[in-house]
């Protein structure tokens, strides 16, 4: 049995089938073609944080493959409060085939999985957030090919749960990645230490300025200012990464063929300008499309 709360969970062949198995899938699906790989299987989604994109998903995921989903949101769910992680995560574990969380800390999947009969998905915890990093992988194959080795990604913004998650995928796969973030927000050393030690051809950057970093760009992505969880720091966030909007400007600094992907929710005229998201260059609901047919494989390779 494989758990999926990280991408470091898989080695770089592991991740190639995923993306190839979602490619596939999605060609299928868009003949009409819905084979029932997973009938009769249910997976059950644990979430203490809103979702649209992940949770639909999924569930359409399930759906589509022939099996169902259960949603339990942080008011059914009480993970920890009513009962402890481990007591649910055993309970649990014998009603459904496989559990997707979405928590604020990611010591809580990782306690639930440690007690967890059935694998567990990592939909989103402070810490990482890599569903979303097989759907971008994905997004990006699409534009330019199946190698995307010596291309390079800049992330512009936070370096939170998706930008880390972008960094571990871009590594295994090649992808120079740049993070251009205000100081203290950047990555944590021991978190770029370990993706170096695990991925030495991986690049990851630092860099402060946006206007420099998208020079080289092939890929600008942004995420929120201010994740789930930190909303008592929305005020102080607003004002230190204020220079660091993706906006026509910024964009204009970047060579013509680059492309604009944000994970959404966005908020517009922070992050990201209303004008930007609906520039040519942006393939942003794109990529939102193709979190369902990334997590249909990942549930495959899990399940079937
Ligand atoms: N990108 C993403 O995970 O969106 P949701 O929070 O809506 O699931
Ligand atoms: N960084 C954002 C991503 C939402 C999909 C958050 O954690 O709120």
């Amino acid at each position: 049995m494989r758990h999926f709360l990280d991408l470091l969970d898989l080695n770089s062949d592991e991740l190639n089938h995923l993306l190839a198995d979602a490619t596939a899938m999605k060609g299928a699906y868009k003949r009409g073609d819905r084979q029932p790989f997973l009938a009769g299987r249910v997976l059950g989604l644990v979430f203490e944080k809103p979702s649209l994109r992940t949770r639909a998903s999924f569930e359409a995921a399930m759906a589509q493959m022939g099996g169902s989903s259960i949603f339990l949101s942080a008011n059914d769910g009480q993970l920890g409060k009513r009962e402890s992680v481990p007591d649910f995560a055993r309970t649990l574990s014998q009603y459904v085939d496989a559990v997707a969380l979405r928590t604020y800390s990611h010591r809580t999947i990782e306690e639930f999985a440690a007690h967890s009969s059935i694998p567990v998905i990592n939909a989103l915890s402070d810490a990482s957030h890599p569903c979303q990093v097989l759907g971008d992988l994905l997004t990006m194959q699409e534009l330019f090919g199946n190698k995307l080795q010596g291309r390079t990604l800049v992330f512009v913004g936070d370096g939170n749960n998706v930008a880390r998650s972008m960094a571990v995928g871009c590594a295994m796969l090649g992808v120079r990645f740049v993070l251009a973030a205000p100081d203290g927000y950047r990555f944590e050393d021991g978190f770029v230490q370990t993706l170096q030690k695990r991925h030495p051809l991986g690049e990851v950057i630092q860099n402060g300025v946006p206007g420099h970093a998208v020079g080289s760009a092939d890929v600008i992505y942004t995420d929120v200012w201010t994740s789930m969880g930190q909303e008592a720091e929305h005020e102080e966030r607003l004002r230190k990464f204020a220079p660091f909007q993706v906006n026509s400007q910024l964009l204009a600094l970047a060579p013509a063929h680059t492309r604009l992907m944000h994970c959404l929710p966005a908020r517009r005229g922070e992050e990201v300008t209303a004008e930007a998201m609906e520039s040519e260059r942006s393939i942003i609901f794109e990529q939102a499309g193709n979190r369902m047919h990334a997590q249909k494989a990942l549930l495959k390779w899990l399940l079937a």
